[in-house]
């Protein structure tokens, strides 16, 4: 049988690998990954491993690209040539070139750009392994990454696509069912202000099959959500953790350095005390032999007179 030939979906209704038709991969996201950008965020999504970074918002070169009003996106969706079975070549394609459009448009519907005229903000994508819906994963990383850059949103972009498999509409489609399929509706998806900032589709589809892929995608694209979300959390805890712990360490330091000054003193204190008491008791023997010699002299007052 040839894999165009083979059932994809399992008689109990499960996929090949297993998933409900409403379940995404396995999703994990971590923002603040890397140490050279403003913002960065890496996706895996069942076999995607996407790396989003941000620069930005900063001076926007060439001057001719300009917007006194708000800063410019450009948003930049790249493939390794090791990403794919075949080796990629390494000029940007037109695909490429579509993606970084599609992502910089979706990712405009959220940013407030307006707070920073005449900068831009660079967004770099970069797919280390694909695996079919690279796009929304790429967007769902790069939406992490400006939030990670501190630049403010309306809401994160969450991406998830949709299609059709055996006449069945099934969410997050892999590679497999991707080419297998037969067709898909990549969708970008803001949750809580209920905005869709990305749709496209790719074969046919009834009306019918349409709407319900959107609902489908767009239930996606809430668990994706979550996911980041979790990831800004985390990234945030992780920085409260650390600070936490300087301050702890900071304290005991300090604690450390009021203990010995206090021993230092103490035992200033205690010497001072020592001499004291020793210089006391030279005084006070000169004195009292002093005394004693004027009182006797006082008591044989003609010892003098005798012995002249
Ligand atoms: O990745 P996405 O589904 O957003 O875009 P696509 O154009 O529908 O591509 C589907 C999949 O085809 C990609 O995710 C890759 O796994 C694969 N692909 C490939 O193998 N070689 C390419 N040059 C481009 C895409």
């Amino acid at each position: 049988m040839t894999e165009s030939e083979r059932k994809l979906i399992n008689p109990d209704g499960t996929r090949l690998d297993g998933r409900s038709k409403t379940d995404i991969r396995e999703t994990s996201i971590e923002a603040g990954v890397s140490s050279r950008a403003d913002g960065s965020a890496l996706i895996k999504m069942g076999n995607n491993i996407i790396l989003a970074v941000v620069h930005g918002p900063r001076e926007l070169h060439p001057k001719h690209l300009v917007n006194p009003n708000k800063a410019v996106i450009r948003c930049t969706y790249r493939m390794a040539t090791f990403s794919v079975g075949d080796r990629k070549r390494p000029a940007p394609s037109r695909r490429e070139r579509e993606i970084s459009k599609v992502m910089t448009e979706s990712l405009e519907s959220v940013v407030l750009t307006h707070l920073y005229p005449r900068s831009a903000i660079d967004v770099f994508v970069q797919v280390l392994q694909a695996d079919g819906g690279t796009r929304c994963a790429a967007l769902s990383a790069a939406s992490v990454a400006v939030a990670d850059a501190g630049i403010p949103m309306r809401d994160l972009i969450a991406g998830c696509a949709a299609g059709i498999i055996e006449d069945q509409v099934v969410v997050d489609l892999a590679d497999y069912e991707d080419k297998e399929g037969t067709g898909d509706v990549p969708l970008g998806y803001a949750p809580s202000v209920d905005e869709v900032s990305l749709l496209q589709m790719d074969g046919n589809f009834t009306k019918e099959q349409l709407l319900e892929s959107v609902e489908l995608a767009k239930e996606g694209c809430r668990q994706v959500y979550l996911i980041q979300r979790e990831a800004l959390k985390k990234k945030y805890s992780d920085i409260r953790e650390e600070v936490a712990e300087e301050i702890v360490e900071e304290a005991i330091e300090l604690k450390e350095n009021i203990e010995e000054d206090q021993a230092d003193i103490t035992d200033f204190m205690e010497e001072e005390e020592e001499e004291e008491e020793e210089d006391f008791i030279d005084y006070g023997d000169d004195d009292e032999e002093d005394d004693e010699k004027v009182v006797d002299d006082l008591l044989e007052p003609t010892t003098f007179f005798e012995e002249e």
